[in-house]
């Protein structure tokens, strides 16, 4: 049976990337995505998922607009490795479907309250807002999600500040109401994501694919790789938010190990971190893990796979 996930975004390139995943490989069942403001303003990261959802060929699946700030700080959006779009470098198509009228955070609790206990995984891609205020509004779906499946944090390393990542760093009072309610967390954080990396021969491999849908993956990968050149001074960019589906798809394409974490709220020099406590195992009903080692080869062909088959279900639709 494909796994359910809402994936809760804020597209954003990688959250582009894991959204084409989530759509097209058979082992999930995309059923509902919402948008926070993250990457970009809300207004502006909503109107992207529209138009990868049009890349996609994706149909019939709700899309809804949530949180377009944090839950106590002010907004803080990321042009330098996003672009002012939040999608910059790509043709954005016109959207092929309206907006679910609902808020994002009562299409998460409806998602999860009308279908079975343990079913539903949420898998947020951006700044928690959403999922903590789903959270607290209907503290019910505690215990029915399946699990959390988030990217953001890190346990050794931090890209917006040297301890923290932007997801955690952004709205940190979310991170740490989402980390403490007590349901099942994997945090695929940056130790993970830093290792998928959108080298050449990656992007060799995708334009292989040709067509349409692999050139917009290839426009994106060519504005994020120059982008975290310039920020972050990687020479691939690490395409971060596929790597949470990923783990959705097959738990096997990483190590994970159980620890406490905590998210840092009053740090001077340390707001945002996960401090996660790794001196001693995990106790086995400690409900958070963080993902450490990525087998590259399988996470990359899951993706090529899923632009593949995005490019067929086209061809096939326009003949
Ligand atoms: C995370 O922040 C955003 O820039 C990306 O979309 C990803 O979710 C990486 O720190
Ligand atoms: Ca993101």
């Amino acid at each position: 049976m494909p796994r359910k996930i809402i994936l809760d975004c804020d597209p954003g390139h990688d959250d582009a990337v894991a959204m084409l995943l989530a759509h097209a490989n058979p082992e999930i069942d995309l059923v509902a995505v919402t948008t926070v403001g993250g990457n970009q303003t809300l207004t502006k990261v909503t109107q992207n998922a529209l138009a990868v959802a049009a890349v996609a060929g994706i149909d019939g699946v709700p899309f809804a607009a949530g949180c377009d700030r944090p839950l106590v700080r002010p907004v803080e959006v990321a042009p330098d490795i996003h672009g002012d779009s939040g999608l910059d470098g790509v043709e954005l198509p016109e959207p092929t479907f309206d907006l679910d009228p609902r808020h994002a955070v009562d299409l998460i609790i409806d998602t999860v309250m009308n279908n079975e206990p343990g079913t539903v995984t949420l898998v947020p891609t951006g700044p928690l807002t959403n999922v903590a205020m789903a959270a607290r509004k209907e503290p019910r779906i505690v215990d029915r999600v399946a699990e959390v499946v988030l990217m953001g944090g890190g346990v050794h390393e931090g890209n917006w500040s040297p301890v923290a990542e932007f997801n955690i760093k952004v709205d940190p009072e979310a991170a740490h109401i989402v980390f403490d309610a007590g349901w099942p967390v994997t945090m695929v954080g940056l130790d993970l994501t830093h290792q998928a990396l959108a080298t050449d021969e990656v992007a060799a491999r995708i334009e292989a694919v040709g067509g349409p849908v692999a050139e917009f993956v290839l426009g994106l990968f060519a504005f994020f790789r120059k982008a975290y050149q310039d920020a972050q001074g990687f020479e691939f960019p690490p395409v971060h938010d596929p790597c949470a589906v990923a783990y959705v798809i097959d738990p096997s394409v990483m190590t994970t190990r159980k620890a406490p974490i905590s998210v840092e709220l009053t740090g001077t020099h340390t707001l945002g971190m996960t401090v996660a406590d790794l001196r001693r195992e995990a106790p086995e009903d400690c409900p958070t893990q963080a993902a450490f080692d990525l087998d590259v080869e399988r996470f990359w062909n899951m993706v090529i796979d899923a632009v593949g088959e995005i490019s067929a279900s086209r061809d096939a639709a326009e003949r």
